[in-house]
């Protein structure tokens, strides 16, 4: 097995948001009351995150702070508690498994080991070429899909097992364009009996329409 990369790192004494991502931080400051300002911080650290290679230095929330007139503790606190931002660098493919009751349920357990195998890391580590990191959450709202792995916090692979989620991995290192949704070809969440209503989308998608079996 190759040795997990140990992640070292500096955080920056600096960071402001680029011309371009400040009108967007704009766009979001701008719709909350006068003194409500501080509701933006959500969207304010996923757009330092993106701009910043996927994780969130010390320095913006700093700024964050600043910008939104509010203690930096809050902003901390904020950025600590939800497992959607990165606050350290990750690998190029951030991957986190959900591995709560309804994803355990469907195997995420099997769907974990078989990554860790392919790629030679445990949850928590990346792995040597920087290409991945894997990591564990939990829910992530995508249940009636499990189980279920979340990219860069937008994409979402779901619909897994031990051998379509290597496909995926071997899709993402290869830089080809990985399917998001389910992976076992089901139309969005349609029910394992097939679609109930609706039926004339499911057909045309290649999809089973209820006691008609597999159109
Ligand atoms: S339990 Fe995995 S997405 Fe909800």
């Amino acid at each position: 097995m190759a040795h997990a990369q140990k992640v070292k790192f500096e955080q920056p004494k600096e960071f402001k948001f680029s011309p371009e991502n400040m009108k967007l931080v704009e766009h979001h400051i701008a719709k909350y009351p006068k003194g409500r300002q501080a509701s933006a911080v959500m969207p304010m650290l996923d757009i330092a995150q993106k701009q910043n290679d996927n994780w969130i230095p010390e320095a913006a929330m700093e700024e964050i702070a600043r910008l939104l007139d509010m203690p930096r503790i809050k902003v901390f606190e904020v950025a600590t508690f939800y497992t959607m931002y990165n606050l350290a660098p990750k690998g190029k493919h951030h991957l986190q498994f959900c591995t709560t009751t309804p994803c355990w349920l469907a195997g995420s357990g099997d769907v974990v080991k078989a990554c860790e195998k392919h790629l030679g890391v445990k949850l928590g580590e990346t792995t040597p070429d920087n290409m991945f990191t894997i990591s564990e959450v939990e829910c992530l709202g995508a249940c009636v899909n499990a189980p279920v792995i979340q990219r860069n916090g937008d994409d979402f692979y779901e619909d897994l097992n031990p051998q379509n989620v290597i496909a995926v991995l071997d899709g993402l290192k290869a830089g080809k364009p990985v399917p998001k949704g389910s992976h076992t070809g089901r139309l969005t969440s349609l029910g394992a009996q097939g679609a109930t209503c609706l039926t004339d989308i499911a057909t045309k998608t290649g999809n089973k329409v209820a006691g008609e079996g597999k159109k």
